[in-house]
């Protein structure tokens, strides 16, 4: 499964940034809010992996470590200039970019690499669940403004291709280590309480930041989106408590099937891209 560098740019219209999502203005902000984490969360990842990149020794992940690092770089620039819009909007991106950036520094400050990296297939795994159900479930992008569910199924895709590959690099680094079971582990559990306390939180953040994402019809339709049938945290739960499983791969949920839409994917974009 060796990942692809595609270099690919998203045109957002600007004045869709509030309400692109076919469910709604908080559920709008709640997918903005996770690209408030994507510049500089994908940043750390990438130091995370390339501090260990001279010890692989196996070609094959030496070539899919560089396309990592390659796809998470084109991801970080692209939710950059997205997130500049949510920011030219009034919306306090800026700040809370900000606000992880600093939160991610004094980690880098304090982890050892081992832990740095444990922190990114921690989130790596996350990321997954969230692209695996960004495809599998027709109603999170059914409806709503073409080109930022493009944007999403992009990151989506990419997120599938690579999602073993800081993984693979943890095994090669850790084998034999008696403590790599524990510290990918007791990772995971603070890396989720941390992450979803910030993802609640700025969430609030930025519907206070956009005046059609208030009121409880809103947040009734969030937490549908949430927890409700094809929710995220419903769906989700299972696949995320495999991590726990000593034996456990990502590749144990085989999507690969997704992979095979990316070229089909790739010239809907073109298509797009030469409309807009
Ligand atoms: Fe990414
Ligand atoms: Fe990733």
């Amino acid at each position: 499964m060796l990942p692809i560098r595609r270099d690919l740019r998203f045109t957002l219209p600007a004045e869709r940034i509030g309400d692109w999502h076919g469910r709604g203005p908080l559920v709008t902000q709640f997918v903005n809010t996770l690209s408030v984490f994507f510049p500089v969360g994908e940043r750390f990842f990438i130091q995370s992996v390339r501090h260990y990149r001279e010890q692989i020794r196996d070609p094959e992940l030496q070539k899919a470590v560089t396309a990592f690092i390659g796809q998470e770089a084109m991801h970080g620039r692209e939710h950059e200039d997205y997130n500049d819009l949510m920011q030219a909007a009034g919306m306090p991106a800026a700040e809370l970019e900000d606000q992880v950036r600093r939160l991610l520094e004094r980690i880098k400050a304090v982890a050892p690499p081992s832990t740095q990296l444990a922190i990114t297939i921690a989130l790596e795994h996350y990321t997954a669940l969230l692209a695996d159900w960004v495809l599998s479930v027709d109603s999170v992008t059914r409806d709503g403004e073409p080109n930022y569910i493009s944007l999403w199924r992009w990151h989506s895709l990419e997120e599938t291709e690579h999602k073993a590959v800081a993984y693979d690099v943890w095994q090669t680094v850790m084998k034999g280590k008696p403590r790599a079971y524990a510290e990918r582990a007791a990772v995971q559990l603070v890396a989720t309480s941390l992450f979803m306390l910030l993802v609640a939180i700025y969430t609030v953040r930025m519907s206070r930041a956009n005046p059609k994402a208030r009121g409880l019809a809103q947040w009734r339709e969030l937490a549908s989106f949430l927890i409700g049938r094809d929710g995220f945290l419903r769906r989700s739960f299972r696949p995320w408590l495999d991590y726990f499983k000593p034996g456990f791969h990502p590749w144990q949920h085989d999507n690969r099937h997704f992979l095979a839409e990316i070229d089909g994917f790739v010239r809907e974009h073109d298509r797009l891209a030469a409309a807009a």
